[in-house]
């Protein structure tokens, strides 16, 4: 028995979870509503004791246990800050190493910290930690948006050992979340598919989500997830971590459900074929990993996040976005000055603020007719626009819009002469043939002087037509055979090709800083907070039927803002235009459509529908975003968007089923109004010649009353799409 004891005690040390010893030291850092705790311990290790609602006395945090609620792990690194690989961590390690003699294993351990506070409400709390028997450093940076509960965290690794050190695993964040069970909703997809949620429960190991297409990396699987804890969060109710990582390269998102069934989070750069040699003196510096937790469910969550992006991170997010007509669905690659001049003129009559000509207008040795020659060759097209784009860009201007033009410029046609003159600049293996995806290879942005001809093709358009109004920056192909000629460091090509891109978008942007540019990737190959610091909005998806419209704008709603997706009305989807038109409302709006065959009464819709966007896009833009009613569990969806004040909403409700009475039976209970103020509601968007039912009342509503019993915005098979103004009435 007595030996039963010690064998016991031996193996499970302190059974009932400590709390902090005396000496610790705790590091908290807080947004308004969160909290994340660093607990020191007297040997100098750091460790997350704490992530969740925050608590009303930081003296609380002393008291929590030191591993969770479920007591103590083997080698009191389950919860490490930043766990160290090779030394007596069991788990998966967030750093992975060989030191410049060769050793394998990093301990790292608590030097000092330091908290700046900067302006609106943004606090950075750095915690600087050292290797005891080497001179290499990691500090860890933590920056909390207090008013919008955001959190962005990253590390950066530093030595001046004799000789280099290998990194082979970098990550940014580490985290420690214990609760009683974990639901994962990742979102997983193709071209054209776009952003298709799955909800799974965690079990005890690991979960990973990653990509390894180098460019156009998020074509399978974004870097976003959402994480709720206990049970699975709803709208409006439980513990949900959404987060996301702001690369837009090969990344690697782990869950790891420990022994003691507490999660650890690991998100950062894929280590995979990107070992990185690290120079003395050096510093790499990792991307941000982002995350906001709540505790009233995923709206609370996205909300937080689209705050945080409108005001910290996307250029303009609380400015304006210029509505446009893009011409690739109306004539893909056949056109000519003639044919442009008249869509302007289209354009200008259906109301829109700009023309953005689509791919192929360059290259002349090998014409840009299709899609497998050209890219590289950014010269116009002679054959197409013997004068140029400068003539262009004056032609619309004078039938009264701007104008803006489709690059895509990190391509490469294997017919160009840009691959002709330099085949060193292009990513392929010399001893393995050439393998396409859409027809096209990719330059290596590893190479400064890649980086230089970038800038160059972008900025000296810019500076021939310097009132060109809006470039669509497109990536339509993945890396294959991932090599870099002239890279001295093989192992870096998928790391510096990201560094390089941000390099040349980080000139462009001090050179031209409110220029509108969109983020296209083959659609929504690439929608992530690293590149949406440089673009203004971006592609969710080339799938623009309207009913697919509704799943894929709601699926990215979760972590990105209306005012930055770009949802264009076109002739995909088999819906009449007022659906399509509709659905594209919800975010910022756009057309790809021939106007020239709309129906007079087509297009008088259209008109209004612009005029309308104009008047309410603010709301929807800036405004608060409420989910109603889900188009994954349900036969309709809605959603509404209220402003700050609370004085108006837009509310948007489709139908996404055609069974028998399928639609709105009952009232939708709305949120994000105030109980306390009457509001009136208007149909929007009435096709000419209809009438609204809804417009026939002209009753005033309590803000309780509709969020308590609700409204029934009457959606049916003959109004499948119903797009309503909430309106402060006195
Ligand atoms: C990609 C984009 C489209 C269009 C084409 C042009 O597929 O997503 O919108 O610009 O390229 O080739």
């Amino acid at each position: 028995m007595k030996r039963l004891f010690y064998l016991f005690a031996f193996w499970f040390p302190i059974l009932s979870g400590a709390s902090a010893a005396p000496g610790d030291k705790h590091i908290a850092v807080e947004t308004q509503r969160t909290a994340l705790v660093i607990r020191i311990s007297q040997e100098g290790d750091p460790t997350i004791v704490y992530l969740g609602r925050r608590l009303q006395s930081p003296a609380d945090y002393e008291l929590l246990p030191d591993n969770s609620k479920r007591g103590e792990d083997y080698t009191k690194l389950y919860n490490s800050a930043y766990t160290p690989a090779g030394g007596r961590n069991l788990l998966e390690p967030a750093l992975q190493i060989a030191h410049a003699d060769g050793n394998p294993s990093s301990d790292l351990k608590y030097v000092r910290h330091q908290t700046q506070n900067g302006a609106d409400g943004v606090v950075l709390t750095t915690v600087f930690l050292k290797d005891p028997q080497y001179p290499f450093e990691v500090s860890l940076f933590y920056k909390a948006y207090q008013q919008e509960d955001v959190i962005e965290q990253w590390s950066s690794i530093r030595h001046t050992e004799k000789k280099n050190v290998r990194l082979q695993k970098y990550a940014s964040a580490n985290l420690y979340i214990p609760a009683q069970r974990y639901y994962l909703t990742h979102f997983h997809g193709d071209w054209a598919k776009e952003m298709n949620p799955e909800e799974i429960q965690l079990s005890a190991g690991l979960k990973v989500l990653d990509t390894k297409l180098g460019t156009r990396a998020d074509l399978f699987q974004p870097p976003s997830f959402l994480l709720s804890l206990n049970q699975p969060a709803q709208e409006e109710t439980g513990e949900v971590l959404a987060g996301t990582l702001a690369w837009s390269g090969n990344y690697k998102i782990e869950f790891e459900v420990d022994p003691l069934r507490n999660l650890r989070l690991i998100a950062g750069i894929n280590p995979y074929a990107s070992e990185y040699t690290l120079a003395p003196g050096k510093e790499f510096v990792t991307p941000a990993f982002l995350y906001t937790y709540s505790s009233n469910g995923k709206g609370q969550a996205s909300r937080n996040l689209h705050r945080w992006a409108r005001k910290h991170r996307i250029p303009q997010g609380e400015g304006n976005r210029l509505t446009l007509l893009n011409n690739w669905e109306a004539t893909y690659f056949d056109f000519n000055e003639e044919k442009l001049t008249t869509l302007f003129k289209d354009g200008k009559k259906l109301g829109v603020d700009l023309f953005l000509l689509d791919d192929g207008w360059f290259a002349n040795k090998y014409p840009r007719n299709n899609d497998h020659t050209g890219l590289g060759d950014w010269q116009e097209n002679k054959q197409k626009l013997p004068h140029g784009l400068g003539y262009l860009v004056k032609e619309a201007e004078s039938a009264g819009i701007k104008f803006g033009i489709w690059l895509e410029p990190e391509m490469v046609s294997p017919k160009s002469e840009l691959y002709e003159k330099h085949p060193d600049w292009v990513i392929k293996l010399p001893n393995r043939s050439e393998y396409y995806f859409r027809n096209q290879l990719v330059l290596d942005l590893s190479n400064p002087n890649v980086q230089d001809f970038v800038y160059g093709v972008v900025d000296g358009i810019l500076t021939k037509n310097p009132t060109l109004g809006y470039i669509k920056w497109d990536c339509n192909a993945v890396i294959y055979n991932a090599f870099s000629a002239t890279n001295p460091n093989p192992s870096h090509l998928f790391v510096e090709y990201v560094q390089g891109l941000y390099k040349v978008l980080d000139r462009l942007r001090a050179k031209y800083p409110t220029l509108p540019l969109m983020l296209c990737s083959g659609g929504g190959g690439r929608v992530d907070y690293g590149a949406l610091k440089y673009f203004t909005e971006f592609w969710p998806s080339d799938n623009t039927d309207g009913l697919e419209r509704i799943f894929i704008q709601w699926n990215y709603s979760y972590f990105f803002p209306a005012i930055a997706t770009c949802n264009h009305i076109t002739d995909w989807g088999k819906q009449p235009i007022k659906f399509r038109t509709d659905v594209a409302m919800m975010g910022k709006m756009g057309y790809d459509i021939v106007v020239s065959k709309l129906d007079e009464e087509e297009l008088q819709f259209s008109q209004e529908a612009l005029k309308t966007y104009s008047r309410v896009k603010d709301v929807i833009w800036q405004g608060d975003l409420f989910r109603l009613v889900s188009p994954q569990t349900n036969d309709l969806a809605s959603l509404v968007y209220v402003s700050e004040k609370q004085d108006k909403a837009i509310w948007f409700n489709y139908l996404v089923g055609n069974r028998y009475r399928e639609g709105s039976q009952a009232p939708i209970q709305l949120k994000g109004l105030n109980p306390a103020k009457k509001y009136r509601i208007q149909e929007l968007n009435i096709y000419p010649g209809n009438n609204s039912p809804i417009n026939r009342n002209q009753t005033v509503y309590s803000g309780d009353y509709l969020m308590t019993v609700g409204f029934n915005p009457q959606v049916d098979a003959r109004r499948t799409s119903v797009v309503l103004e909430i309106t402060e009435s006195n």
